[in-house]
């Protein structure tokens, strides 16, 4: 099975990119499933009815979310009704939305998505990625049975993404870290057969800051003074994961950081 994971989508800019770029990306590299993380796909925070509808039509079959799955209300209109989206799953049982999605691929596998948050230097606070994993692969196994299992880790710090790889490895064909924006070059596979990435990166504006307007994080950062975050006007870049999959033993063999420029 061949997956494509997108990093986060910033705004317009990075939806123009994968408007203009999966759908040929998809058939020329053969990928049977792709997700695309979507947290900023709206105006740069959260996601909403229009933002999604678009990712589904450019060529995502399931959109993962994270700490601002909920930044944009539009999505508690949907939230309940949307199976293909999840958000993260380690969260309050008030969360509105899905813990996980199965992408049916017919006799070429069943892909199992998940979505956990990290707990170091992020809010809104999330339980233990650890625990909840422990507690539900069972279920997962159980529930869906997968011939494979992906989980996009939305965190910012790289030593809980590691530690997360470590603890999951030889237990799910996939760990993708997302959340800082910042693509890391530390793709790997790890010893008992994950595919593993630190952070996938962005798919937004190559010349803002994360994807936003530098002018808002200067005057944050620099000035010490509140200002609201826009996204960043230019050329788009998409940051994704081309993995392969092995369907009987759930291991991955072969990852690939993707890195492509309008
Ligand atoms: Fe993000
Ligand atoms: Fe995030």
């Amino acid at each position: 099975m061949r997956v494509l994971f997108v990093g986060d989508v910033v705004a317009h800019p990075g939806k123009r990119m994968l408007k203009n770029n999966l759908k040929s990306f998809l058939a020329e590299r053969k990928v049977d499933a792709c997700v695309v993380n979507a947290e900023n796909s709206a105006a740069g925070l959260g996601i909403n009815y229009s933002s999604a509808k678009d990712l589904f039509s450019y060529g995502a079959d399931c959109l993962t979310l994270g700490n601002h799955s909920f930044s944009c209300v539009d999505y508690l209109r949907f939230a309940d009704s949307e199976k293909k989206i999840v958000r993260p799953a380690n969260v309050s049982d008030a969360w509105p939305g899905f813990d996980e999605y199965l992408i049916d691929l017919g006799e070429k596998g069943r892909l199992l998505v998940i979505s956990l948050m990290g707990q170091i230097f992020i809010t809104p606070n999330a339980d233990s990625p650890f625990s909840y994993f422990e507690k539900n692969i069972e279920r997962w196994k159980k529930e869906y049975t997968p011939t494979n299992i992906l989980v996009d880790f939305h965190a910012e710090t790289t030593s809980e993404k590691l530690a997360f790889g470590a603890f999951a490895d030889g237990k799910v064909s996939l760990v993708l870290g997302t959340h800082t924006h910042v693509v890391t070059a530390d793709e790997t596979i790890l010893p008992c057969g994950t595919g593993y990435i630190t952070d996938v990166g962005m798919t937004g504006t190559r010349a803002g800051i994360i994807g936003m307007n530098p002018d808002a994080s200067l005057r944050r950062l620099k000035d010490k003074l509140p200002s609201k975050y826009l996204p960043a006007e230019g050329e788009a870049e998409m940051n994704a994961i081309l993995a392969e999959l092995d369907t009987n033993t759930g291991k991955c063999l072969k990852i690939e950081r993707v890195r492509l420029y309008e």
